[in-house]
């Protein structure tokens, strides 16, 4: 089932998100929703809190990225813990499904090491860079409460302040569905 995303200004986007057990009620739809959520609306990560649940989840399929490490790199992130981010950190364009036609730079390190559980809570501790570093640097921002445009100098955001303010009214193209939070 596809679910409706959370726009930007919607109060769950801001919630540190909980470890879950292996009970959580209805945990394997919820991943399945979130699953064709994603592809539904072509994104190649969706955190839990995007679909309005505040848990420490969130889903990456990196395949349509050329020459991403690892090749196809696709994982379900369960209660995770960034144990550690290093290098020097360069910028990149992030945009993000729950504040369309945005984009923006933004500065992270290329390196981390993450522990998880995946989706049969099994755990891994791994190490990624690039763009798969990056894709989990951004959905793990989403289950602490944060988003990319958190990122941006202050100068940049009051630039991009009236479109954020109208994203948040439901005032913004989109072509999959949405939740917004004065709507
Ligand atoms: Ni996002």
């Amino acid at each position: 089932m596809i679910l409706p995303i959370y726009a930007y200004g919607c109060p769950v986007l801001r919630k540190k998100g909980e470890d879950i057990s292996p009970d959580y009620p209805n945990l394997k739809e919820i991943i399945d929703n979130m699953y064709e959520t994603m592809y539904n609306s072509s994104g190649i990560g969706l955190a839990a809190p995007q679909v309005g649940i505040p848990i420490r989840l969130f889903i990456i399929d990196g395949s349509p990225i050329e020459d991403i490490n690892p090749p196809g790199f696709k994982q379900t992130f369960i209660n995770p813990q960034i144990i550690k981010e290093w290098g020097e950190e360069w910028k990149y364009e992030e945009g993000c499904l729950s504040i369309p036609t945005i984009r923006e730079n933004v500065s992270r390190k290329p390196e981390l090491t993450i522990r998880f559980l995946d989706e049969n809570f099994v755990e891994h501790e791994k190490t990624y860079d690039g763009m798969a570093a990056r894709i989990i640097q951004h959905e793990y921002d989403h289950i602490e409460g944060k988003l990319f445009v958190d990122h941006i100098s202050p100068l940049k955001r009051n630039l991009i302040k009236s479109k954020l303010n109208n994203i948040s009214l439901g005032k913004v193209n989109h072509d999959y569905k949405m939740k917004f939070v004065k709507k």
